[in-house]
């Protein structure tokens, strides 16, 4: 096994959008490494809120002034993506017990695919257990407020992106509703 001191982090996801829990996550892993990487996944498959773009732009916003953290986009597989960085470990939060099972089948697979994948879990704080995107998503969508569980310029950008502007309005990831 190849032996190097881990210097970076890399904090992998789609945020769409990130949330209070991300944010945690993020301090978390920066308190233990000096320098992370948030990186937004470009080919996520979902129906996005958000473009990759305006997630970047969210993640940049709500990680301002933490020296030594910085906010990417990537695609393709996440072990071609961590070459470019030197003896990086990939950050992951482990919310609930059923977190595990996924987490674990995918680090598995990432070590197939690279032995020297390496991962780290970490716990948010239990406030933020039981928090998704798209219970984020879902509540803002049915009318409730998300200031509780995202920073406030994530909830106000996600209430103006699911504000319905006229009948059938229909929001593009990116585009103002049509
Ligand atoms: N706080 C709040 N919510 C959290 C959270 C936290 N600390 N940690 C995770 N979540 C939520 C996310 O909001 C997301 O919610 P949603 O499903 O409701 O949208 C959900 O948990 C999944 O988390 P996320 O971090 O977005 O992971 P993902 O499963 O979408 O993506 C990647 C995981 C990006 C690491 C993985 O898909 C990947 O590596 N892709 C690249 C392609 C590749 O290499 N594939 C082979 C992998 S074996």
């Amino acid at each position: 096994m190849k032996r190097a001191v881990a210097r970076h982090l890399l904090y992998p996801g789609s945020f769409d959008p990130p949330t209070l829990g991300h944010l945690d996550l993020i301090r978390r892993g920066h308190a233990l490494f000096p320098s992370l990487t948030v990186a937004v996944l470009r080919n996520g498959g979902k129906n996005p809120l958000f473009s990759v773009e305006e997630r970047v732009g969210l993640l940049r916003g709500m990680t301002r002034g933490m020296r030594g953290v910085d906010v990417a986009s990537f695609d393709g597989l996440l072990v071609d993506y961590l070459k470019r960085f030197r003896a990086p470990v990939v950050l992951r939060g482990l919310r609930v017990v059923s977190d595990f099972e996924y987490e674990f089948q995918m680090a598995l697979m990432n070590r197939k695919l690279d032995p020297d994948f390496e991962v780290l879990y970490l716990m948010p704080d239990e406030r933020f257990s039981y928090l998704s995107s798209s219970l984020v998503r879902e509540v803002a969508r049915l009318g409730g407020s998300v200031s509780r569980f995202v920073p406030a310029e994530v909830a106000r950008r996600v209430h103006e992106a699911l504000r319905p502007r006229g009948a059938g309005a229909k929001r593009v990831a990116g585009k103002a509703p049509v």
